[in-house]
């Protein structure tokens, strides 16, 4: 038998349909209440499996303090010093992990192998980056908007500029549930995949959220309220890098960018960055930069998603 009816996955933002709001406001109470010492030990005795493919300073290090933090334990695991580096198949891996812990936290370089498993795994899985989406991100993302932003989502206008990458497409699902209106700008051979866009359309059809796309990084920037980017280089994409970087030359935020957009509008970069290409130093450094409580935000975020799939014991 596979998986377990009812375990709750988080694979993609889209499984966050539901509870995307609420998980927003718990992440923003987890925050005020960990500023005045109280970490929320709210599943104490639970235990993380996090399996890292690739590389991570915020996504390994924030969902290992926030299971610390919820009264739990995290057990950070490399392919290469675990049996999955020498041939045991995912499958068997899942089942086995299943055994010991309540949930597995997963960086994977492809989407099949995310979804083989959480097909096999008893255990909740969260999707830390796939080739596919980052969903744990677009939360700290959102939950950094609504900081800004008392007021809601409702007629604010973000422009992601750059690649239609993972960070896009959480990004397109994100905005579309919680009624955000996105405008991204990507080169015509980097947009989103179409099968994601119709699903961000379908959902931002509820919410009323208006999803756009241009090539023109200037037409996307023009009365923004924020301003986001990420790498022309994702990881896994390096064997690209040269004609990535010319497709994305003129698709970085920098001070004329910046001045299209609305006068009290910020900038958002999920990190890590690489200064000079999609994103200058002056932007980095200054004071539009929104990025360092981004980055922050994902500790709080992860709390939030990881409380809403772990069970109480
Ligand atoms: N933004 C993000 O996921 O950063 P890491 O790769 O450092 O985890
Ligand atoms: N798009 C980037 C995000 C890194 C957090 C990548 O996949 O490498």
């Amino acid at each position: 038998m596979t998986g377990r009816p009812g375990k709750r996955d988080l694979l993609s933002v889209a499984d966050l349909e539901h509870d995307l709001l609420t998980v927003l406001e718990r992440a923003a109470a987890m925050k005020r209440a960990r500023a005045t010492g109280d970490l929320s030990p709210t599943r104490p005795g639970t235990n993380a499996a996090m399996i890292f493919e690739k590389a991570s300073t915020r996504t390994r290090t924030s969902f290992e303090i926030a299971m610390n933090d919820l009264g739990g334990h995290a057990v950070y695991l490399s392919p290469k010093d675990m049996q999955l580096g020498r041939g045991e198949t995912i499958a068997d891996t899942a089942r086995v992990l299943s055994r010991y812990v309540d949930v597995i936290v997963y960086r994977a370089y492809r989407r099949s192998d995310m979804a083989e498993l959480a097909r096999w795994a008893t255990v909740p899985v969260i999707n830390a980056l796939d080739d596919r989406e980052h969903p744990c991100q677009i939360v700290a993302d959102l939950l950094t908007l609504r900081e800004r932003w008392p007021s809601g989502f409702k007629g604010r206008r973000l422009a992601y500029v750059g690649d239609g990458n993972n960070v896009l497409n959480s990004l397109l699902l994100g905005s579309a549930i919680v009624g955000l209106d996105l405008v991204s700008a990507t080169p015509p051979a980097y947009r989103p995949p179409s099968d994601l866009v119709a699903t961000a359309q379908r959902l931002a059809q509820a919410s009323g959220a208006r999803l756009t796309f241009t090539e023109d990084p200037r037409a996307a920037a023009r009365d923004a309220d924020a301003l986001y980017t990420d790498v022309w280089v994702s990881m896994g994409d390096e064997a690209e890098k040269e004609e990535r970087e010319r497709a994305f030359a003129g698709f970085q935020i920098n001070d004329d960018l910046v001045g299209h957009a609305r006068p009290e509008a910020f900038v958002l970069h999920d990190l890590p960055a690489h200064r000079g290409q999609e994103i200058t130093d002056a932007v980095m450094d200054g004071p539009r930069a929104a990025i360092w409580d981004q980055a922050e935000n994902r500790l709080h975020a992860q709390k939030a998603l990881l409380e809403l799939v772990l069970r109480r014991r």
